[in-house]
C-alpha cells in the first residue's frame, strides 16, 4: 500500500494510473462505516485510494478540531488489510497554502439542517472535497448516506463542477443496537453509546407511525422530540422531515422524505437519518 504525505507524490502516481480509480475521502478514526465505502470502491474500481485529512475549515472555533480522534496507525493497518492501493495523508499547510481559495461551491442547501447549527460546515466540506478531487482526479468517489446532507451537496457539486466523476452512495452502517457508526462515537462511554442508540430507535418510531398512517410532519416531529427528551442526557438540536432534493420541510409526508436529526449527548453532536418512501 502506497502512502503519500504530499500532494506532489499523489499527483505523480495518478498520472501513471490508467484504469478506474475509486476515491474515499475521510477524516480518519476509521470504523466499519468507512471500510464499507472502501469495499464499494474496490468492488466497482480497479484501484482504490483513501484520504485521511482532518479538515480544519469544517470545524468552528468552539468545535472539536483539537480533540477529534486520531488513530492513524490503526487506520493504516485497517486499510492495508483491505488491500487499498494508496492512502493520501496531506498536511494542512499544503491543502491550505493560500487563504484566498477557501470557498468553492455555493449551494442553498448548505444553510439548512446542519448548516443552520454549523454555518461554516459545508463551506469547509466543499472546499476540501473540491481540492481533493483536483489532486486525486478519481473516476469514482464513494460517500456515505450517514451524512445525508453532505452527500446531497457533494452530489450537486459533482454534477456542476466535476461531471466526469461517478458518485457511489454507501448505506449507513450501524452497531448491533442501531447506533450509526461515527468517529465521534469514540468520545462516548459504553453506557452513553447505549443511550445514543435511542436516537435510531426514535427515528424508527417515526417510520412505524408513518406506516400506520400518521403523515402529519409536525405531529411526528413533536412525538420524536418528546421521546428524545425522555432519555437522560440527550438534547435535540433538530428533527427534520424534508424533501430529499430541496430539503424544504414537508407538512404532509405523502412522498419520499429525508428524516434527519442531530442530537447532542454530553457535548457530542450525533447525526442520523433515514429515507422514508411510501411504497416500501
Ligand atoms: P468522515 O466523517 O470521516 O466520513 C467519511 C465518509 O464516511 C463520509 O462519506 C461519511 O458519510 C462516511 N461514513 C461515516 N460514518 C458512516 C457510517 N456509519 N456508515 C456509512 N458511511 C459512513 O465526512 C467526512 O469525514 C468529511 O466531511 C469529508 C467528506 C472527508 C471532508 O472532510
Amino acid at each position: 500500500m502506497l502512502i503519500f504525505h504530499s500532494i506532489e507524490e499523489c499527483i505523480s502516481w495518478r498520472i501513471t494510473q490508467t484504469t478506474t480509480l475509486g476515491f474515499v475521502p475521510t477524516m480518519g478514526a476509521l470504523h466499519e462505516g468507512h471500510l464499507s465505502l472502501v469495499n464499494l470502491s474496490k468492488k466497482e474500481c480497479d484501484t482504490t485510494i483513501v484520504s485521511i485529512f482532518i479538515n480544519p475549515t469544517q470545524f468552528a472555533a468552539n468545535e472539536d478540531l483539537d480533540s477529534y480522534p486520531k488513530t492513524i496507525d490503526e487506520d493504516l493497518q485497517l486499510l492495508k488489510e483491505k488491500k487499498v492501493d494508496a492512502v493520501l495523508i496531506p498536511k494542512v499547510d499544503q491543502m491550505y497554502d493560500k487563504k484566498s481559495d477557501n470557498y468553492f461551491f455555493e449551494s442553498e442547501l448548505s444553510y439548512k439542517l446542519e448548516g443552520k447549527s454549523r454555518p461554516h460546515f459545508f463551506k469547509g466540506v466543499t472546499t476540501i472535497v473540491h481540492k481533493l478531487f483536483n489532486i486525486v482526479n478519481p473516476t469514482h468517489t464513494v460517500f456515505g448516506k450517514k451524512d445525508a446532507q453532505q452527500l446531497l451537496i457533494v452530489e450537486q457539486m459533482i454534477e456542476k463542477k466535476h461531471p466526469s466523476i461517478h458518485l457511489i452512495k454507501g448505506p449507513i452502517i450501524r452497531n448491533s443496537k442501531g447506533l450509526a457508526l461515527s468517529s465521534r462515537n469514540n468520545y462516548l462511554s459504553k453506557e452513553n453509546k447505549i443511550i445514543a442508540s435511542n436516537i435510531y430507535k426514535s427515528l424508527m418510531n417515526i417510520k412505524n407511525m408513518l406506516k400506520s398512517g400518521n403523515k402529519n410532519a409536525d405531529d411526528l416531529k413533536r412525538i420524536f422530540t418528546e421521546l428524545i427528551k425522555g432519555f437522560p442526557r440527550l438534547a435535540i438540536d433538530y428533527i427534520s422531515i424534508a424533501d430529499t432534493k430541496t430539503l424544504e420541510e414537508m407538512k404532509t409526508v405523502d412522498r419520499t422524505a429525508l428524516i434527519s436529526t442531530a442530537v447532542v449527548l454530553n457535548k457530542v453532536r450525533l447525526i442520523d437519518n433515514f429515507i422514508y418512501s411510501p411504497s416500501t
